[in-house]
């Protein structure tokens, strides 16, 4: 086979392999067997020598445009496999548009927040005032002012949290301190009653601590909105169509009420507040134990021994006042059959209010 034959065999073979290289390393592999150092065409160009002057320039002509060739194919390869690569890590990167975001829950009111508000906002419709007393209260304020007698059974240390001891002693243990976490909101009456003159319409709501075990109607921490008014000519009578009102507009207006006579050191005549059940209407069932009627709070006149404390005319004046559950006015809303629920903070029960 001539020098020429030869060159022209090696171009078509080194053209195919260029057009196969699949990535840069087989790429420099042809090019380093073709044109490299011990590569075939600079074998010829090197044999060149030997030729006849009559073969040598026609030989030498071909091998540089072989060469030539070779070297644009490879720059050419090279370059379409660059761009491969690229378009290859380009789209591993992709980020895709159109997936959906990774969702944020926003935060949002807490039940127990919740029907506070609504307990809240039934009041000031009504003209009431909010106003708040310390949670770490005194004994005159949360039982004596009361007209709570010195041996009554809710000022026992079984069923107060005290924090100071009067004297020596503990006072967790005995009972005998003027400190303690307020048992209800009621001595918040007291506290207005004493700094203002009537008429008084005031809404407290707040936070109340018990020595209770938790169980599913009882916490040892709960929420309490106590209400209270004194003015001229105030009776009985306007006690039952506030509370009324309320526990419609709170329950709904198909609900019916009904006072049962009740005890309360601080109000008489004083009265507990029940609400048609709603999930019988009143025919009886399991959620009302088959009474017909759930107990929603606790009220009554204010007590003249109470307004004896905070030196207002009892011949000018009268009033009522009310105290109720929240966390157990949430439960009977919504049928939750544990009150630990509300104050455990498990979103997925939480998120459906
Ligand atoms: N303080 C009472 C309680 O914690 C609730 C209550 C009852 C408040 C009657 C009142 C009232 O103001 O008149 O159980």
């Amino acid at each position: 086979m001539s020098t020429i034959d030869e060159l022209n065999d090696m171009r078509t073979k080194a053209l195919t392999e260029i057009a196969a290289a699949g990535d840069g390393a087989s790429l420099e592999t042809v090019r380093v067997a073709y044109l490299g150092k011990k590569g075939e065409l600079t074998a010829i160009l090197r044999g060149l020598g030997s030729l006849s002057a009559q073969e040598r320039p026609i030989v030498g002509k071909t091998s540089n445009e072989v060469r030539q060739e070779l070297e644009a194919a490879l720059d050419g390869r090279r370059r379409d496999l660059e761009h491969v690569e690229l378009e290859a890590k380009v789209s591993a990167d992709a980020v895709d548009v159109t997936l959906p975001g990774r969702g944020r829950v926003p935060g949002r009111e807490h039940l127990i927040e919740m029907i506070t508000r609504q307990v809240v906002e039934v009041f000031i419709g009504l003209g009431y005032r909010i106003v708040e007393g310390p949670q770490v209260e005194l004994d005159y304020y949360n039982f004596t002012a009361l007209n709570h007698p010195p041996a009554h059974p809710a000022r026992a240390a079984t069923d107060t949290f005290y924090v100071r001891d009067l004297e020596a002693g503990d006072a967790r243990t005995t009972g005998e301190s003027d400190v303690l976490l307020r048992t209800h909101t009621s001595p918040v009456q007291v506290r207005v009653m004493e700094n203002e003159e009537p008429p008084i319409y005031v809404l407290a709501p707040g936070k109340v601590f018990r020595r209770d075990i938790a169980d599913p109607s009882h916490l040892p921490q709960f929420t309490q909105v106590e209400g209270l008014v004194v003015d001229e000519g105030i009776t009985f009578g306007d006690l039952k169509g506030t509370l009324d009102y309320f526990c419609k507009e709170m329950f709904g207006h198909d609900r019916k009420t009904r006072f049962r006579p009740h005890f309360f050191p601080f109000t008489e005549p004083s009265a507990e507040v029940d609400v048609s059940c709603g999930i019988c209407g009143g025919d009886g069932c399991r959620f009302c134990k088959y009474t017909g009627w759930l107990e929603i709070l606790g009220c009554g006149m204010v007590d003249p021994n109470v307004f004896g404390y905070v030196d207002i005319d009892t011949e000018r004046f009268s009033g009522f006042a009310f105290g109720m559950g929240v966390e157990r006015i949430a439960a009977l809303k919504y049928n939750i059959p544990d009150l630990r629920m509300l104050v455990e903070g498990d979103m997925r029960f939480l998120r459906q209010f």
